[in-house]
């Protein structure tokens, strides 16, 4: 059953018909990005398509426009960063759901990238779709008048999700299972594995924009606070969501034995660390003011999100 609502952020907020517009924005702009379906190797591109498109909240792109936004540059290039960041999001939810990884069947409430194309050619699909996002990138680049910012942007997104990065954090989660961590080694892990690359999407929305290197460090405190909250968020809602509202198996954290943050400081602190970090982000992008607007609400959205 596909999530209730996939791709409604909060329509109550003021902020909402900009962000929905920004997701279509970016649904095309993926759609755009992806090889036909027609065209060989046909089972490739499908298990491609199928793990990027149909589903998904779209919030690293929407970070990233919404980081133009904030700094008065939404008429740049955009597209091509946006795209970069969420196919190698996808790309890591591929593995993340493999049976050697975290063996998932339910993903944006439908089967799997391998339960449908199976497992050899759901770790293929992986590894297009993240040389997909550096070809997309570097084309970007190839055009940009600015071509240091362009090598800027590659090195960013390529740090976000090496070793460092995504694909450490991973690791960390891996090597952590049954294991108790310490409340420090649990927030480096998901800094890692999930923090990297939307810290990623924020930086690369301001070097997109010609943020020079103190804007850049604000930001990095505004994404901080937001992907650890977005995290925490996810550890909550295994927790306490039902499937069909979130999309993927709840629970499966507890049955692999997975530390996190319900497991190692309860569900109170859990809730109360998601404020503490709500207000971190706040703060950090008050300077911007109302053009932040749309950078506040995705705060406030990646704490609070029902899916
Ligand atoms: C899920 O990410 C994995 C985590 C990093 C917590 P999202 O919750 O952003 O997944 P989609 O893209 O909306 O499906
Ligand atoms: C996944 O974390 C993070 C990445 C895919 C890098 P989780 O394993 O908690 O994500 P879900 O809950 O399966 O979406
Ligand atoms: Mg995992
Ligand atoms: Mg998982
Ligand atoms: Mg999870």
């Amino acid at each position: 059953m596909p999530p209730t609502v996939p791709n409604r952020l909060n329509p109550n907020s003021e902020s909402e018909p900009a962000l929905q517009a920004l997701i279509v924005r970016a649904e095309h702009a993926l759609d755009r990005s992806l090889p036909p379906v027609g065209q060989p190797p046909t089972e490739l591109h499908r298990a491609m398509r199928y793990a990027v498109l149909g589903g998904g909240k779209r919030l690293r792109p929407l970070l990233v426009y919404a980081t133009a936004h904030a700094l008065g540059e939404d008429g740049r290039p955009l597209d091509a960063p946006a795209c970069a960041v969420e196919l190698i999001h996808a790309y890591s939810l591929v593995h993340d759901d493999l049976p050697a990884m975290d063996d998932d069947a339910l993903r944006r409430g439908r089967p799997t990238c391998h339960i449908v194309f199976g497992e050899a050619m759901a770790i293929l699909a992986g590894d297009a779709l993240q040389a997909l996002a550096f070809e997309i990138l570097a084309g970007e680049t190839g055009r940009s008048a600015d071509a240091a910012t362009g090598i800027a942007m590659l090195r960013c997104l390529s740090r976000a999700c090496g070793a460092e990065g995504m694909a450490g954090g991973q690791a960390l989660d891996l090597a952590a299972v049954g294991r108790p961590l310490s409340l420090g080694e649990l927030e480096h892990m998901h800094a890692c594995k999930t923090g990297a690359l939307i810290r990623a999407s924020v930086q690369l929305g301001a070097l997109a924009s010609g943020a020079d290197a103190a804007t850049r460090d604000v930001l990095d405190r505004y994404a901080d606070a937001v992907g650890l909250a977005f995290q925490v968020r996810d550890d909550i809602l295994d927790v306490e969501g039902e499937s069909a509202v979130i999309g993927k198996t709840a629970g499966k954290d507890a049955a692999a034995d997975k530390p996190t943050f319900p497991s190692i400081i309860g569900m109170d602190a859990s809730r109360a660390r998601l404020t503490e970090l709500t207000d971190l982000a706040l703060a950090a992008i008050a300077p911007f003011g109302d053009r932040a607007c749309l950078l506040a609400e995705l705060a406030r959205y990646a704490a609070r999100r029902a899916h």
